[in-house]
């Protein structure tokens, strides 16, 4: 039985999710919820290795279908190894992505057939799905521009400005269709304002 909630986000790159999740932790543990913090693709050793194939350049071109593929693979291990036992002890799960990324990468970005994305979303999660997901949304060139300053790109990263203008558009879609668990917040201004809106809206989750 779940008796945790499951809280995710999302955004393109360089949105400042890495900051904002150390936030969203802080604030929820000052709050004494007990709180497991996790990655996708990764949160086990063996999906942490999967993540490893999946983000690093590789000299063998990686199909779409392999990317999808290992996406959910990695996604299966951690929902089974970390996200249910976590959930059903009543803790917490903070996760830095998940399947709304799946959407938005494979789906927006390279142009996979969200049919077959629902499908295998189905097997991997059966009713799993997140309670609360803050996408946070800026545009492409600026969040470009922060991922550039960071240092070498992943393989992700390497894509072109049309790739992140349609995983953009991927996600504020699944945000379109999911209003009630996607909270879309603008990553595009001072760092205390996004949290002042990260805030009220864990304030109106937890209520
Ligand atoms: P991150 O550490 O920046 O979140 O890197 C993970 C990369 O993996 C990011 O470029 C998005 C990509 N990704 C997908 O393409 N599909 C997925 O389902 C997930 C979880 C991540």
């Amino acid at each position: 039985m779940i008796k945790g909630k499951f809280i995710t986000l999302e955004g393109g790159e360089g949105v400042g999710k890495s900051t904002n999740i150390d936030f969203i932790r802080a604030y929820l543990e000052a709050h004494h919820i007990p709180l497991v913090m996790t990655r996708e693709p990764g949160g086990t050793p063996l999906a942490e290795k999967i993540r490893g194939l999946l983000l690093a350049s590789q000299t063998e071109n990686i199909s779409e279908q392999t990317e999808l593929l290992l996406m959910f693979a990695a996604r299966s291990q951690h929902i089974n190894q970390v996200i249910l036992p976590a959930l059903s002890a009543g803790k917490w799960v903070l996760c830095d992505r998940f399947t709304d990324a799946t959407y938005a990468y494979q789906g927006g970005g390279r142009r996979m057939d969200i049919k077959t994305i629902e499908w295998l979303e189905r097997i991997v999660q059966g009713n799993l799905k997140p309670d609360l997901t803050l996408l946070l949304d800026a545009p492409v060139n600026i969040g470009m521009q922060r991922a550039e300053q960071r240092g070498t790109l992943d393989r992700f990263e390497q894509e072109k400005l049309h790739f992140f203008e349609d995983v953009r558009r991927a996600y504020l879609l699944q945000a379109n269709l999911n209003p009630e668990r996607i909270k879309v917040i603008n990553a595009n201004q001072s760092l205390a304002n996004v949290q002042q809106v990260i805030i009220e809206t864990l304030q109106r989750f937890m209520l």
